[in-house]
This record gives C-alpha cells, sequence and structure tokens, in this order.
C-alpha cells in the first residue's frame, strides 16, 4: 500500500491512466457535493440523510478528490467478520477514468484487516459496475429477487462477494 502522505488519513493513489488521486475521509462538509453527484448517477439515489447516517454510524465513508475536487467517494460497513459496500460512486464527468477502480482498491484494503469476505449488491442492469467488480475479484453468489425498485416495477438485486486474504495492505 502506498504510504500515507501528509494526514496519516489522506492517501495517495494513481490510476491506471497514471493520474493522481487523493482519498481522505468523507465529513459532513462534503455532503452537499457528494449528494449532488449521488443524485446525478443514480436511478434512486441515497438521500442526504443517508449519507449522514453512515457517517454517524462510523462507516468507512471516504472521498477521492483531484485538486480538492471530490470526483467520487464510498461507504462501506464492517462488523463480525464480514464487510459490506454499501455505496460507490463516480462523477459523471470522471467516469472511465480509472476512479472507480481506486475506490475499490482502497475499501478492499482498508477493510481486508476487519473482515473475511466483502459483499456488495449491484443492478443486473449495471453493466460497468459488474464489470469493475468482476475486474477486481469479486465473484456473483447470490440473488435477491424484486430488490430494487426500476420504473414501475422491480430489479432483482446480485450479490457479489470478494474473499480477503488480510494481505491487501
Ligand atoms: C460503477 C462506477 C463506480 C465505475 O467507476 P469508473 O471510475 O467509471 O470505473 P473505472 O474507470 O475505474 O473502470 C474500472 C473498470 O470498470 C469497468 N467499467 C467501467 N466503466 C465501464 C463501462 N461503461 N462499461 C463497461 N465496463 C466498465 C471496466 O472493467 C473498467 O476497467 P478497464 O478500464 O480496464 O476497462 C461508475 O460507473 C459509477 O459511479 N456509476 C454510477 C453509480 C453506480 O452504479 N455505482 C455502483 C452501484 S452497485
Amino acid at each position: 500500500m502506498t504510504a500515507p502522505s501528509n494526514s496519516s488519513r489522506t492517501y495517495s493513489r494513481t490510476t491506471a491512466k497514471g493520474a493522481v488521486v487523493i482519498l481522505r475521509p468523507m465529513t459532513a462538509a462534503d455532503l452537499d457535493v457528494v449528494a449532488a453527484i449521488e443524485a446525478s448517477v443514480h436511478s434512486h439515489p441515497w438521500s442526504r440523510d443517508s449519507f449522514t447516517s453512515s457517517l454517524a454510524a462510523g462507516h468507512d465513508c471516504w472521498v477521492a478528490e483531484a485538486g480538492q475536487r471530490p470526483l467520487g467517494y464510498l461507504v462501506a460497513a464492517a462488523g463480525g467478520g464480514e464487510a459490506e459496500l454499501l455505496n460507490i460512486s463516480v462523477a459523471a464527468a470522471d467516469q472511465g477514468q480509472g476512479i472507480g477502480a481506486v475506490l475499490l482498491d482502497f475499501v478492499v484494503a482498508q477493510v481486508a484487516p476487519k473482515a473475511e469476505l466483502l459483499f456488495l449488491e449491484v443492478r443486473p442492469s449495471n453493466a460497468a459496475a459488474i464489470d469493475l467488480y468482476h475486474s477486481r475479484g469479486f465473484n456473483e453468489v447470490g440473488v435477491r429477487p424484486n430488490y430494487y425498485p426500476r420504473g414501475g416495477g422491480r430489479e432483482d438485486a446480485l450479490i457479489f462477494a470478494r474473499v480477503l486474504s488480510g494481505d491487501e495492505h
């Protein structure tokens, strides 16, 4: 893992395309921007209150930024030897630049010391996210039928999981 930079909770990563991305803990001051990105990239976005609740619950909440401009974020929860990636999002204008991959690799390293498995749920229609998860060693392990609202109906959730070997650091 790359060494922490100035602040012990701020990390620098380089995307596959050679761009430097800073990862730092999300704070309440980020929520206007985070909620705006969320609303613009999801058909059924989290509310601002959902992010506030995750911060209050002590979930792993991280922002990826460049030049102090937030590009994306993640939220994960760990407990009982398992972790769940609750949200991973990249601003529409910044997608396809390797930032989602940086975020996903980062959360794997963050939760590896406290969990043996990392789970997530994804819509079958979300090809970009599914490709990202496959590229990072996640496998489909189950389905929650009719889990997500979609249009006037419902859509299944695919459950993906990755074994955390504990050596990601
Ligand atoms: C899913 C998401 C986080 C990916 O972030 P991203 O920064 O665009 O992804 P990256 O550029 O890091 O791409 C990493 C890999 O994901 C896959 N991928 C990303 N965008 C893709 C697309 N449009 N189509 C197919 N595969 C795609 C590829 O495997 C890619 O690897 P490659 O560049 O070597 O081909 C982003 O598209 C997003 O925020 N989407 C809206 C919110 C969302 O759906 N979140 C996930 C909910 S489960």
